[in-house]
């Protein structure tokens, strides 16, 4: 069977049942901060588990696109993927276990109208009881009952979680069988769906974990049946409505549906065979998946996961990741659009660059510190290569030089501009509100995800390193000038406004990246007459109170800082 027949099969069987089909969303997520990729087919529908009634009833399913990078030093096992659609049902205040669990049964074992398995490989695990919430007898008996129609033995483990001949239900505690997405949120035990992989060794025996971990057992499905909402202190409260969610890794069903026992020998892979291979595919065709929805490479957050995964890729890949690229594209044609080949090149041939210079200093036993920040590789590589040739990298001591790092470049910017410091003069206070007014000029004239990495100013000129991949051409600096310049010309306001962290953080306002800002922050904002923003920066101050005062901007040096971070220096007349 192909992933497409059994996608549609699925989506088939649960709207015969009442259920409307809903699209995937993308991956990343609207209205949610609490997490950067979508990564399981409940979290768009946070705010319906929790009671708001959806405009397309109490009964959905879909097959949604995930992400998990959690795991991403499992990937290149036999079925752990950063990227993976998860097909789900989802009952609003409608049915619960009794319902959930006869149609998982039904779908997972039917040969007309789902994935055929034999019922005599299935074994579930359900929610044991721990933590004040009780354990999960229902299930257990809605699980016996269906196992007892379909002659099947339908015994109960006990607490030492182990096999015996007639077991098929395993009662487990709260690490394994009760599901919540992140920290806070819907939340319930669950019901976990096996399937043996390895009929041929015999009668499965001994202790649970062991058969997973051994990967003779595949967890294909879990049923999540949620009853609480878990607050930002820690409590559980019980929710109105008892609501079920379910998620079954297409990926997975696919394997063990064609008698596979890995991920990548489905029709969505090209049989990877090595855990480099099969690095390089997952991480490629993540990257395709995050690119599509409109994930850019960058060194902050969703940015940053996308570029890590695009930099292992190159180090794991032996071939130009083109190769790869073009064997994704063609497997979902028809299915999924990715367009992000040529995003995925040049970030390659960037990191390419990096790697050789890095690679140089790192046999030249280069300290993990320096390596980073003036060379710009990864701790992640170093720590890599140091394993694969038996060195031992002090983490600890890395982690700490950075620390140390970031507190001073913030206390040296800190101490540039307060407290009667001798460089607090007219001169240094006019480059500084300059500064401001160059780094808005870049971003129109370079794009928005130019950020800055750094600043120095002395009484004679202001420097600053930014984010940018490329030198800049006489085109784009004349153009930065001119734009400077003509917000000088037009002398706006600059003035300084407290306001909560949360508050500015969603006006947008430049920050600099790793610090930790207080509660209450100060920013300055360039406005022009009707109120508009031209520039707004968290930021101490001081600066001058309108740009007229500042004269003519001038640029007089641009050069390369290390790989992606450009440096300007300029000077007012
Ligand atoms: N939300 C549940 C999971 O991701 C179904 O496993």
């Amino acid at each position: 069977m192909t992933s497409n027949e059994i996608r549609q099969k699925f989506l088939d069987f649960f709207e015969k049942r009442g259920h409307k089909i809903i699209p995937s969303t993308s991956l990343v997520p609207k209205d949610d901060a609490s997490t950067l990729f979508i990564s399981a087919g409940m979290q768009p529908l946070v705010p319906y588990l929790l009671g708001e009634k959806h405009p397309l009833g109490t009964r959905l399913a879909n097959s949604q696109k995930c992400i998990r990078t959690g795991d991403i030093d499992d990937v290149g096992d036999n079925r752990h993927l950063t990227f993976f659609e998860m097909l789900g049902n989802w009952s609003l205040g409608d049915y619960f276990k009794d319902e959930s669990i006869r149609w998982s049964f039904e779908f997972l074992t039917s040969k007309d109208e789902g994935l055929g398995l034999d019922k005599g490989r299935l074994y579930v695990t359900v929610f044991k009881g721990e933590g004040g919430i009780p354990r999960d007898d229902a299930s257990v008996a809605v699980w016996k009952d269906v196992f007892d129609k379909n002659s099947l033995t339908s015994g109960v483990a006990g607490d030492d979680e182990m096999l015996k001949e007639e077991t098929r239900i395993i009662p487990l505690g709260i690490d394994d069988n009760f599901w919540i997405a992140g920290a806070t949120g819907p939340c319930g035990g669950d019901t976990e769906m096996f399937y043996d992989t390895k009929p041929e060794l015999g009668p499965p025996a001994g202790k649970f974990s062991d058969l997973v971990n051994s990967f003779r057992f595949v967890e294909i499905w879990n049923n999540v049946f949620i009853e609480f909402n878990k607050t930002s202190d820690g409590k559980i409260e019980p929710l109105k409505q008892r609501s079920v969610d379910t998620g079954m890794g297409l990926e997975r069903a696919t394997a063990v549906v064609n008698g596979k026992d890995n991920v990548f020998d489905i029709d969505l892979f090209g049989g990877e065979q090595t855990r480099e291979e099969r690095i390089v595919a997952d991480h490629v065709k993540a990257a395709l998946f995050m690119i599509a929805d409109g994930v850019k490479p960058e060194n902050t957050g969703r940015g940053y996961v996308l570029r890590r995964l695009i930099r292992r890729a190159v180090r794991f890949s032996k071939d130009p990741l083109s190769n790869t690229v073009t064997r994704i594209k063609k497997i979902y044609e028809g299915v999924y659009k990715l367009d992000g080949g040529a995003e995925i090149e040049n970030e390659e041939r960037k990191f390419k660059e990096t790697l050789d210079r890095g690679l140089k200093e790192f046999e030249k036993g280069t300290d993990p510190f320096v390596l980073f920040t003036t060379y710009g590789f990864p701790i992640e590589l170093t720590e890599e290569l140091a394993k694969e040739r038996g060195i031992v990298i002090d983490r600890d001591d890395f982690d700490k030089k950075i620390i140390e790092h970031q507190k001073l470049s913030q206390t040296s910017s800190a101490g540039m501009f307060k407290g009667g410091l001798a460089n607090t003069n007219e001169k240094t206070i006019k480059l500084h509100t300059a500064h401001h007014l160059l780094l808005s000029a870049l971003q129109e004239v370079l794009g928005k995800d130019v950020k800055q990495k750094g600043s120095n100013i002395t009484e004679e000129r202001l420097r600053m390193d930014f984010s940018f991949d490329r030198k800049l051409t006489p085109e784009e600096l004349k153009k930065t000038e001119e734009i400077v310049n003509f917000h000088i010309k037009a002398d706006h306001n600059v003035t300084r406004r407290e306001m909560p962290l949360i508050e500015a953080e969603t006006l947008g306002a430049e920050m600099e990246f790793g610090a930790k800002y207080p509660e209450i922050v100060s920013l300055y904002f360039i406005e022009d007459k009707e109120g508009n923003a031209v520039s707004k920066e968290f930021c101490g101050g001081p600066h001058v109170s309108h740009t007229g005062e500042l004269g003519f901007f001038s640029i007089i040096k641009e050069e390369a800082v290390s790989a992606g971070v450009r440096r300007i220096k300029a000077v007012l007349k």
